[in-house]
């Protein structure tokens, strides 16, 4: 039986003073790697939209999607508690509904717990998924699901009454009972703030180094997504370079004859070779 972190170890590392780390994951082989380089919380994000499926945005995500890459890094992994994010209208409808959906991501996609954008409006939400035992991280400042009533992808709380809602938004988010809270494309200040009025861990991406724990996306941190470089992310490796490299060398290997050679090749017993020549009568 698969043990996985729980979210009462969330919170204690948190209460503990070590941050925590978290990455996306979409598939079977890099949640593996990630989870045996120490990864501990991994989230199935609804960012697999651009980066895995190439659509626009994340609004064109299904459930089917999400729980098509959950399964996976499901499998891919042993002890990492996995999150998975909530697809645009599976939760917004209604509660009943979102139950239901987030339901589904537990039992059939083996999430630990599920991710929800949206602020005080989505506390009723919030509440009924709690109170039918799956626990609930939620999502404020830039919502990438909202990007179309946002007006695109911007830094949000720069203005007085827009952080003064965000940190009423959080407080709301972790009265309703969820049991962390994302914080993206924030002033560092702000997430500073919320942290310090939470109890619950505040994840960061894009909001700075004060908040408990932080969240980044895989292929950003590995140089894998060219389409678009967000300012908070740190590219720690190009893969995409090293990868284009190394298949131009395959071509060329390919070409000129330098692969496949002997060492990755098999080989018959001569006395079935010679015995296949003769019948065939090439020899
Ligand atoms: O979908 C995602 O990857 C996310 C993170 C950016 C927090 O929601």
């Amino acid at each position: 039986m698969k043990t996985r972190k729980t979210i009462q170890e969330f919170q204690n590392q948190s209460d503990s003073g070590e941050k925590i780390v978290m990455i996306t994951a979409y598939d079977y082989t890099s949640a593996k790697i990630i989870e045996n380089a120490g990864i501990d919380y991994i989230l199935v994000g609804d960012s697999l939209g651009q980066v895995i499926l190439g659509y626009d945005s994340t609004v064109e995500v299904s459930i089917e999607d999400i729980l098509h890459h959950l399964k996976a890094v499901t499998r891919g992994t042993e002890k990492a508690h996995i999150i998975a994010d909530m697809p645009f209208m599976t939760f917004q409808i209604n509660p009943e509904s979102a139950i239901s959906n987030a339901g589904k991501l537990l039992q059939y996609g083996g999430a630990q717990s599920v991710k929800i954008e949206g602020g005080e409006h989505m506390c009723p939400t919030i509440k009924k998924i709690v109170a039918a035992g799956i626990p609930v991280m939620g999502h404020l400042g830039l919502t990438p699901q909202s990007h179309n009533q946002l007006g695109g992808y911007h830094l949000q709380a720069k203005t007085l009454i827009s952080a003064e809602k965000i940190i009423e938004d959080a407080l709301a988010i972790e009265d309703a009972g969820a049991f962390s809270l994302v914080l993206e494309s924030i002033p560092s200040e702000v997430a500073k703030i919320i942290t310090g009025k939470l109890k619950i861990p505040t994840i960061g991406i894009g909001a700075g180094p004060h908040c408990n724990g932080q969240i980044q996306v895989f292929h950003d941190l590995m140089g894998l997504f060219s389409d678009f470089q967000p300012k908070h992310a740190k590219k720690y490796v190009d893969l995409t370079e090293i990868i284009k490299n190394s298949i131009e060398l395959y071509a060329s290997d390919v070409k000129t004859g330098k692969f496949p050679n002997t060492n990755h090749s098999f080989k018959a017993k001569t006395e079935l070779v010679s015995k296949l020549e003769s019948k065939l009568g090439l020899k």
